[in-house]
């Protein structure tokens, strides 16, 4: 082997020797493995040298490449685990730190009493059916027999969006809407969801706040499977002792309309502070639907008959807490949620 080959023998192993990192070595494969490296230039300047030592010549640069391919994988090998460890070190998880505890917020009792509303109809059979929260003004109240100008539209204030739009003021444009799409079959759903009413607030009144609207539509519906639904709902929400009765009222979707009152949970209709002394608390309204609403949803009123309701979710679920202010369900007041953690 000449001076030359020795040489460079020597400084590559000298460089792959002194590497100390991945890329050092790295650099010392391009230095002499490279397509522009020392190796290959040596192999280029085969051509230069006399034919009888061309065959010894080549043999020496394919030697040297090869031993120095064999120092940089042994070198490269002992680098990237000492890296890796190195790594591994630095990152190391201290598994014995005590986690950061944090509170789980308990759940708010709108949707405590919501959820409870749903599981009950659930379990008799009822779907869900979703509405939309801006709605239509010919949901929100023409098919609902409240066509333009009709004084029942007064009953409750609005927020308008533009001409044809506001936030819905009912859950009842579901009836509506999930009439059109069901068209002369059979219908039992309930909606429970956030409608808003231009109210000023007081301690009965919020302009927001949760129904859930409920439809059944088939043959031969009457008066008395309303009172039968509404009395299984009254009884599983506040009791089996409860009863209901029904006093006459009027809301244009429904024919007849009443109002529904439940006997006093707390005094079982002897007369307290909670009923105001009546025994009775108002708790929802309902009816029979109007047949005009069925016309207009597209049903023929020769076969098909239905019953709606309407239940105001703060109101259950002040009845259910004795809670008596309906703004406390609003004001995010973290310390009104932990009252219901403890129940
Ligand atoms: N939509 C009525 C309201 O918000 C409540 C209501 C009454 C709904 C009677 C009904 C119903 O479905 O039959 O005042």
């Amino acid at each position: 082997m000449n001076e030359q080959f020795r040489t460079i023998k020597n400084e590559a192993l000298q460089a792959i020797e002194t590497a100390t990192t991945v890329s050092a070595l790295q650099d010392v494969r391009n230095t002499y493995l490279s397509k522009k490296g020392i190796v290959v230039g040596l192999m280029a300047n085969l051509k230069t040298i006399p034919n009888e030592e061309k065959k010894v010549y080549g043999q020496q640069v394919n030697d040297l490449k090869a031993l120095i391919e064999e120092k940089l994988s042994t070198k490269l090998e002992v680098l990237s685990a000492a890296e890796l460890s190195a790594k591994l070190a630095a990152d190391v998880i201290d598994l014995t730190l005590p986690g950061r505890s944090f509170n789980v917020a308990p759940q708010h009792p709108f949707h405590l009493i919501k959820d409870e509303i749903s599981e009950i109809f659930l379990g008799m059979g009822y779907t869900i059916a979703e509405g939309h929260e801006v709605e239509e003004d010919y949901f929100n109240f023409t098919l609902l027999n409240m066509p333009e100008n009709h004084p029942a539209r007064d009953m409750q204030d609005s927020f308008y969006l533009n001409d044809k739009e506001l936030l819905r003021t009912h859950t009842s444009p579901v009836q509506a809407r999930v009439m059109q799409e069901n068209k002369n079959k059979p219908i039992k759903i309930i909606s429970p969801g956030k409608v808003y009413r231009r109210d000023d607030d007081d301690n009965t009144h919020s302009h927001q706040f949760g129904q859930v609207e409920g439809l059944v539509i088939g043959e031969d519906l009457s008066l008395g499977n309303l009172k039968a639904t509404l009395l299984l709902f009254t009884q599983k929400m506040f009791g089996a002792a409860r009863e209901i009765r029904f006093r006459g009222s009027y809301f244009p979707f429904t024919e007849p309309s009443v109002e529904v009152d439940v006997s006093c949970h707390e005094c079982n209709g002897q007369g307290c502070a909670t009923c105001k002394g009546t025994g009775w608390i108002e708790i929802l309204g309902a009816g029979m639907v109007n047949p005009r609403v069925l016309v207009a949803n597209g049903y023929d009123v020769e076969k098909f008959s239905g019953f709606a309701f309407g239940i105001g979710i703060e109101r259950v679920a002040m009845l259910r807490y004795g809670i008596d202010d309906i703004r406390r369900f609003y004001q995010n007041d973290v310390r009104f949620l932990d009252e219901f953690k403890k129940r």
